[in-house]
């Protein structure tokens, strides 16, 4: 009997318990805090909102959707270029193997895959990248993948191309790019040589404030040289008037202001204190974190010797690449053929034998600093990683270590900016400081300044009214955050002086 109850009302009872919660109060629509704390961030986890691939609105779409496949496709027809100039079947063979791996990466990359380990290599980066891969990347694809780490992924894949091969190990697909532009720059790239093949002097009659003063003005137009070196178009050289020319020269008042304007978030003047003090205490140990290849790297070179001709610096340590990266990237064979093309290349068929020698000069000057120990150049395998910079310190603590000794580190361009600052959708108004998380509060942390022209949609150090003057270009200039009309020019004081301690 009582079974019989049972299996009755068991039977009659609903197969899914549903709960009307009709008396409690409405669900409420709580927004998350952001940043996120600390202890929950990780490379899929920013501390702000992520830019995904999939996300229609942010530039991490067009290039994931379409850039990536372009850029990708142009490679494989350099590489074709150089495989129908190759005679030996071995090498021809090898580098046919490497075009048919560009053409699985495409396949991948088209067909949005999932985001496979790196074959080991032997590079010194794999054991990174898999171990990010494997923490936090497992079964993400191309497009839900936060846009930096997917992008990055792309480049160490296209290396791979060429990196597990016999002949075509170091095979760069983007030098001839790299190069040409470098070669079309001629106008821009005389303007700077005629100027500064012979060491700069400072007038001996001026006062010893005057003196200042106008190593100050030339500071201010040698950083924003720069700056915008860093921008594709390179109008700000070669658009020049004669007239604005002797005027950037004399007092570099009115073009300065001029082009000032467009940097939004703006330490110029707290930049040229820094480098000061530095010269008040003999000078010091300033880094860059290279960025492009050609015109920029040579805007770079130009500041760089007026940093150590003037005291402020008394050595200058360049950070490249270890392989082709972001297009134009600069890798050591790219600084090479930049100081030998300058003495020794033919480069500039229209140019004068004046412009010719004060090219020559520049070069060898240049060389010579590198003899001396004066300029070195580094290649950390960190650079060309997926991780951002909020991870420097704990994913390379040598490197970390080496920076801290630095007197101030300068990272150039946008890749480094969206690096050092998550790459995620953090308010305009969010201080520098912040934004760069350990590269500015760990210990031991160097001063770190940022050289960029806005390029992508991560933007901060605009000040306190920064949300609304982005608020109002988003409104009225639509493309503002990647035509490179904008910059900025942030720099954080770090905790120098301060032992670095390791997790
Ligand atoms: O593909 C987009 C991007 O990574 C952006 O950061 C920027 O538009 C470009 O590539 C690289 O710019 P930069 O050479 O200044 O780092
Ligand atoms: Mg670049």
């Amino acid at each position: 009997m009582n079974d019989t109850i049972t299996s009755s009302s068991a039977s009659s009872a609903p197969s899914r318990v549903t709960l009307h919660l009709g008396h409690l109060p409405s669900k409420k629509d709580i927004k998350a805090p952001w940043p996120r704390t600390p202890t929950r961030v990780d490379p899929n986890n920013p501390p702000w909102p992520a830019y995904r691939g999939y996300h229609e609105y942010s530039f991490a779409h067009a290039t994931m959707q379409s850039r990536l496949p372009t850029i990708l496709g142009k490679a494989i027809e350099d590489a074709t270029r150089t495989l129908n100039n190759q005679s030996p079947e071995e090498e021809v063979i090898d580098l046919v193997q490497c075009i048919e791996r560009m053409g699985e990466l495409m396949t991948d990359l088209s067909g949005n895959a999932k985001l496979r380990p790196i074959v080991d290599d032997n590079e010194a980066d794999v054991a990174l990248w898999n171990k990010e891969i494997a923490k936090y990347f497992q079964g993400k694809d191309f497009m839900n993948a936060p846009w930096l780490f997917a992008e990055a992924y792309k480049y160490r894949r296209l290396h791979e191309c060429f990196s597990v091969s016999k002949f075509w190990r170091n095979y760069d697909v983007f030098y001839r790019q790299k190069n040409d532009t470098f070669s079309r720059s001629s106008d821009a790239v005389f303007e700077l040589s005629m100027r500064f093949a012979e060491p700069f002097k400072i007038a001996e009659e001026l006062s010893r404030a005057e003196k200042l003063e106008a190593e100050r003005l030339m500071f201010l137009e040698l950083t924003q040289v720069c700056l915008w070196g860093n921008s594709t178009d390179l109008s700000l050289l070669i658009n020049m008037t004669e007239d604005q020319i002797k005027s950037l020269q004399s007092t570099g008042g009115d073009h300065l202001a001029a082009t000032e304007k467009n940097i939004l978030g703006n330490d110029l003047t707290r930049l040229w204190e820094t480098v000061k003090e530095l010269r008040e205490k003999t000078g010091g140990r300033i880094d860059f974190v290279l960025d492009n290849a050609g015109f920029e790297l040579y805007c770079d070179c130009v500041y760089a010797d007026f940093l150590l001709q003037s005291g402020l610096a008394t050595q200058i340590r360049f950070h490249g690449k270890r392989f082709p990266w972001f297009v134009s990237d600069v890798t050591k064979k790219d600084w090479e053929w930049l100081l030998n093309t300058l003495v020794y290349g033919q480069l500039f068929p229209n140019a004068t034998d004046v412009e010719l020698e004060s090219l020559r000069r520049l070069g060898r000057r240049w060389k010579q600093y590198e003899k001396e120990g004066k300029w070195v150049y580094e290649q950390h395998p960190f650079w060309c990683t997926g991780y951002t910079f909020w991870d420097l310190h704990s994913e390379a603590p040598d490197l970390f270590l080496h920076l801290s000794r630095s007197d101030l580190v300068i990272f150039k361009g946008d890749l480094n900016h969206r690096k050092l600052t998550y790459d995620c959708a953090a308010p305009a108004s969010t201080p520098f400081e912040v934004a760069i998380g350990p590269m500015a509060s760990a210990a031991g942390a160097p001063k770190v300044a940022t050289l960029r022209t806005i390029k992508s949609d991560v933007v901060v150090g605009l000040g306190p009214d920064g949300d609304r003057i982005a608020e109002n270009l988003d409104q009225t200039e639509a493309g503002w955050k990647i035509s490179g009309k904008y910059a900025v020019v942030l720099l954080s004081e770090g905790r120098p002086g301060e032992k670095v301690r390791f997790a």
